[in-house]
């Protein structure tokens, strides 16, 4: 090609979705996207079919609905809300308005991948500080600020360790930043986490000029078709990204679906609890045959092989495949040790125990 192209977008490689279907399998257990198999809240369907009667129609550029909706629920100041096509627009933006080629964004080693392609797209530098015991260093993160760094970016909870930073922790970590550096709190999984000691940023931000949290409705929700998220920013932030967005990336049946959504309590109530018992339960069952769970907070879990024949997270891949089953391998999994699953259905959590016994009790 003789168009100029920058070096950085030349060295990307193009984000591979999770794996939605199985040669010869039909309607197979997708557990490979951590989206929500009960699907959304009766009440955000309704609103999304309510919302065709005005497909001619320009989405409202204001968000007013969907963002009063997030204030009711979260307690939170309208006016300190955006929405976009997902939260990954969001971070998008973020990366875009606050960094510049010969900038650096300081990420941990895990997180949402797609940072990397925004950062390497601006042309700044992505840092990569490693991960302790499958959880964000905080002192990792310190060691490599430098006067370079622009943006500091974490998701917490943790993808795909399913770990996650006390408040205390984001706390200290913000306080080690410079105050001309952002913090990005990455909130995609924050509504599953039932912990006391963990906050996904709302105070954070509401104390300081320098900190985001984003927000999905992707997950907890399961509204991942319909790409639509949020986030939380000081005054002169919004203010940034209102400038720089385009003013209809938040369609309108998404908000229609999005706002019912997070006002169905009810719906989102049921979903954590079960997703917290079944995450006890599945520690429980793996454990007990010899797979270690890194312990999650989210809608997904890490499962580590012990390795070699019979016992690695390649070959069981493969078996759950052959059952019908899709978890999603980890990328730079050289060993075959790690495997990532989305916390499902009854009957579909239970398939993949069932699978998995099989394989570590047979193979
Ligand atoms: C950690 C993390 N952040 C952000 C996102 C983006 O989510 P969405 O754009 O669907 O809101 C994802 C999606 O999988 C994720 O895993």
């Amino acid at each position: 090609m003789k168009l100029p192209i920058k070096q950085s977008i030349l060295d990307m490689r193009p984000y591979q979705q999770g794996k939605s279907d199985l040669d010869g399998i039909e309607n197979p257990i997708k557990l490979s996207s951590n989206e929500l198999s009960y699907g959304p809240s009766p009440l955000a369907i309704d609103a999304f079919i309510a919302a065709s009667s005005e497909l001619n129609r320009y989405p409202d550029g204001g968000q007013t609905e969907l963002r009063r909706a997030i204030s009711d629920v979260f307690g939170l100041p309208v006016d300190n809300l955006i929405c976009g096509n997902g939260s990954e627009e969001l971070l998008q933006l973020l990366i875009r308005a606050f960094s510049c080629e010969g900038d650096e964004v300081l990420l941990s080693e895990n997180g949402f991948v797609m940072c990397q392609v925004y950062i390497s797209t601006q042309g700044a530098t992505a840092v990569v500080a490693p991960e302790k015991d499958y959880k964000v260093d905080v002192d990792a993160l310190l060691a490599r600020v430098t006067a370079r760094t622009r943006i500091v970016i974490i998701a917490n909870p943790n993808n795909p360790t399913g770990t996650y930073l006390s408040r205390t922790e984001v706390e200290r970590l913000h306080a080690g930043l410079p105050d001309d550096v952002l913090l990005v709190l990455d909130g995609a999984y924050a509504e599953f986490v039932v912990r006391e000691d963990y906050e996904s940023g709302e105070n954070i931000v509401a104390k300081s000029d320098n900190v985001v949290m984003t927000r999905a409705f992707s997950k907890i929700y399961g509204l991942s078709a319909l790409r639509i998220g949020w986030a939380y920013c000081p005054t002169d932030i919004i203010d940034i990204l209102r400038r720089v967005r385009s003013p209809f990336s938040a369609n309108a049946a998404a908000m229609a679906a999005a706002a019912a959504a997070v006002r169905d309590l009810e719906f989102t109530a049921m979903v954590i609890e079960k997703n917290e018992s079944w995450l006890q339960r599945l520690r429980v069952e793996f454990t007990a045959i010899g797979i270690e769970v890194i312990e999650s907070v989210s809608n997904f879990y890490l499962l580590r092989f012990p390795g070699g024949a019979g016992k690695n997270s390649k070959d069981a891949a493969n078996h759950l495949q052959a059952n019908g089953i899709i978890p999603r391998p980890v990328s730079d999994d050289g060993d075959n040790k790690y495997l990532r699953i989305t916390v499902g259905s009854d009957e579909e959590n239970q398939a993949v125990v069932t699978a998995l016994q099989d394989y570590m009790n047979n193979d």
